[in-house]
C-alpha cells in the first residue's frame, strides 16, 4: 500500500486544530472555478470553501436553495483540480442530507469520491448531529455550520443575526457543542453577536471559523465575490472590500467596446 505523499505545506484538519492551538487565526475564503482556486492557494489562504453561495454568485438566484448536487460536484471537481494546498471544502445543497443518514452517507461519499475535496460542510445543529457522526465514522471530515444558516431562509423569513435573543443564543451555543462532539473538524459561525461568537470560540476545542461572527473566532470566512467588491448589490457590515473589481471590469469592458467601435484594436502588432 502506497502513503499519500504529505507535502509539508499541505493544510489538514490537525493543522487547523494545531492553528488554533497556537493562537493563529484561520483564513478561508469561496472559490467555484479553476482561475479563483488557483489565486486562492498560490496566496496561501487555509482552507478554501465551495459554498453553495454559489446559487447567489455564479447563478443568479435569490436563495442558495436552488443549487444541485451535481452542480456542486461539478464545480468542486474544477476547484480541487488547481489546488495543491489548502483544504477543499464542499458544501451539501439543501435536501442532500436533511432526509436521512442514509441518504446522506450516500451523497457525501458521492461529493469526495466523485470531486476529491477534502471535506463536506453541512447546515444546522441538533437535527443532523447523528448524521454528522455517521458521516465522521466513516472517514468523511465534517464541517459545521450554525448561525445565519441561508439554507433555512424561508424558515428565518430574513437575513437579519440570529442568536439576538437569550434563547436562540442558548440553542447555537448548545447546538455547537453538539456538533463538536459528532465529531465536526471546524463550525462556520455566520451573522451572530461578537459576545456569542467569542463564548463558542472560547468553549470548543475545534476551530470556529466566523463571517460577521466578530473578532474572537479561531478564523475568518468570506465570500471571495463580495470582498473583491464585484457584487454591488449586496454590503452587510461582515463584508470588508479588498478590491473594487466591479468597477474596474465594467471599466475594462467599455474601453475594449470603444477600442474595437474606434478601430484601435487589434493594432498591426496585435494581429499576425
Ligand atoms: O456558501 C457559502 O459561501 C458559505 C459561506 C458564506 C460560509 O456557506
Amino acid at each position: 500500500m502506497t502513503e499519500k505523499k504529505e507535502s509539508l505545506k499541505h493544510v489538514t484538519t490537525k493543522v487547523l486544530y494545531a492553528l488554533k492551538q497556537k493562537g493563529e487565526k484561520i483564513t478561508m475564503l469561496t472559490a467555484y472555478d479553476f482561475l479563483t482556486a488557483k489565486f486562492l492557494d498560490a496566496s496561501g489562504i487555509e482552507v478554501i470553501l465551495v459554498g453553495d453561495s454559489l446559487g447567489n454568485v455564479i447563478q443568479g438566484n435569490e436563495t442558495t436553495l436552488p443549487v444541485s448536487l451535481e452542480e456542486m460536484i461539478y464545480h468542486t471537481k474544477i476547484v480541487k483540480r488547481a489546488v495543491k494546498n489548502a483544504i477543499v471544502v464542499a458544501d451539501m445543497t439543501f435536501m442532500s442530507y436533511q432526509v436521512g443518514v442514509k441518504e446522506a452517507i450516500t451523497n457525501c461519499g458521492r461529493m469526495m469520491k466523485e470531486t476529491g475535496c477534502d471535506a463536506v460542510k453541512m447546515e444546522g445543529g441538533d437535527y443532523i448531529a447523528e448524521t454528522v457522526r455517521r458521516v465522521v465514522e466513516i472517514g468523511i471530515p465534517v464541517m459545521g455550520h450554525l448561525g445565519l444558516t441561508p439554507q433555512s431562509i424561508n424558515k428565518f423569513g430574513s437575513y437579519k443575526t440570529r442568536g439576538t435573543d437569550k434563547e436562540e443564543a442558548e440553542k447555537i451555543f448548545k447546538d455547537s457543542l453538539l456538533l463538536e462532539k459528532s465529531g465536526c473538524f471546524a463550525i462556520v459561525l455566520e451573522k451572530i453577536p461578537a459576545k456569542l461568537g467569542t463564548k463558542i470560540s472560547r468553549a470548543l476545542k475545534i476551530p470556529t471559523i466566523g463571517i460577521g461572527a466578530g473578532p474572537d473566532c479561531d478564523g475568518q470566512v468570506l465570500v471571495t465575490h463580495d470582498m473583491l467588491g464585484l457584487v454591488e448589490d449586496f454590503k452587510p457590515r461582515f463584508v470588508r472590500h479588498y478590491a473594487n473589481l466591479a468597477a474596474e471590469t465594467k471599466e475594462a469592458f467599455k474601453k475594449y467596446i470603444k477600442d474595437v467601435k474606434e478601430k484601435k484594436f487589434p493594432t498591426k502588432d496585435e494581429s499576425y
